[in-house]
């Protein structure tokens, strides 16, 4: 008999075929009892997630395999109580993600919106635009030294900045730790979230800390748009207090608030951060993965 594998968000279509050819695929939330009672694991990510109602409904349930690196919709307290393990592709999405990070925080630096502007209303006609200011030598503070946060410090290396971070833990590497996120927005020309979203990080981005980041500074984020306490950020903004914003990320995505969207100093992409035919369909061959480990009886392939 094919074990059981619960799925609350597809595959990418190739990779969904292939899960529905080795395993007994069920995709109901309501499953009845008899299936319940069979399920071995369940295919998710943060925003499908996973509820403690739901893990206790599941007996046999022996892993958690999300097909995304953020996991804010899932019960990790549920899981562990239970011992159940619990994957995501970060390996997967980390360089995309942090190659969408560079572009935003470029895009946000030299204001690339201004410049593109100008040259189409043809205010280029009239005059040269003003001098911009450069990079290297700045300050890139990181908030969340994880596998995406190392791919974007190496990228940042390349381009003349200084890296240091915060994250709970000191980490091996040689960056720069700050104890604190408001010491690390003091020292930093540009501050990069990179943490996962869910009650633990909520709002961490608050007033105090964009204000430390100050009138020059530049606030970006490709992980959550809990993170950042967004009326905080939008009055910032207004007000000068922060120079800008650069944001794959959002509160109420798709339709993120119009005082946000109407600001000139806010560079906006649609959560984009993996979003490429080659690495969703590696973040999904992470899930096959590591169910194909679990049902070996293999150690996981990226368990968090
Ligand atoms: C992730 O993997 O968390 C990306 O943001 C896509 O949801």
């Amino acid at each position: 008999m094919k074990p059981a594998v619960l799925v609350l968000q597809p595959l990418s279509s190739a990779r969904q075929a292939e899960l529905e050819s080795l395993y007994e695929v069920h995709r109901a939330e309501a499953l009845p009892p008899d299936v319940a009672d069979r399920i071995d694991a369940v295919v998710t990510d943060g925003h499908h997630g996973l509820s403690s109602d739901q893990v206790a409904m599941l007996p046999r349930l022996r892993l958690v395999a999300s097909g995304s690196a953020g996991l804010e919709g899932i019960d990790r307290g549920a899981l562990a109580a239970r011992g159940i393990p619990l994957t995501n592709p970060a390996v997967a999405l980390a360089e995309e993600v942090a190659d969408v990070a560079m572009m935003l925080l470029l895009a946000g630096w030299k204001d690339l919106r201004a410049l593109d502007a100008f040259v189409r209303t043809g205010e280029w006609g009239r005059g040269e635009f003003p001098l911009g200011r450069a990079l290297a030598g700045r300050t890139l503070g990181i908030l969340g030294l994880g596998t995406i946060g190392v791919a974007v410090a190496k990228r940042a290396e390349a381009f003349g900045l200084r890296v240091a971070y915060h994250s709970r833990h000191e980490k091996p590497g040689g960056y720069a730790y700050e104890p604190t996120l408001l010491g690390l927005a003091e020292r930093s020309d540009i501050l990069m979230v990179i943490v996962p979203g869910g009650a633990e990080t909520k709002g961490m981005v608050d007033a105090a800390v964009l204000e430390a980041l100050g009138p020059e500074g530049l606030l970006v984020n490709v992980a959550r748009g809990t993170v950042v306490d967004e009326p905080a950020l939008i009055a910032a903004l207004e007000s000068g207090r922060l120079g800008g914003a650069a944001l794959d990320v959002m509160w109420n995505e798709p339709r993120p608030d119009p005082k946000l969207t109407a600001l000139p100093n806010v560079v906006l992409t649609p959560h984009v951060g993996s979003a490429t035919r080659e690495t969703r369909d590696a973040m999904s061959a992470n899930v096959l993965a590591n169910l194909r480990a679990l049902f070996a009886g293999e150690a996981l392939v990226s368990e968090v």
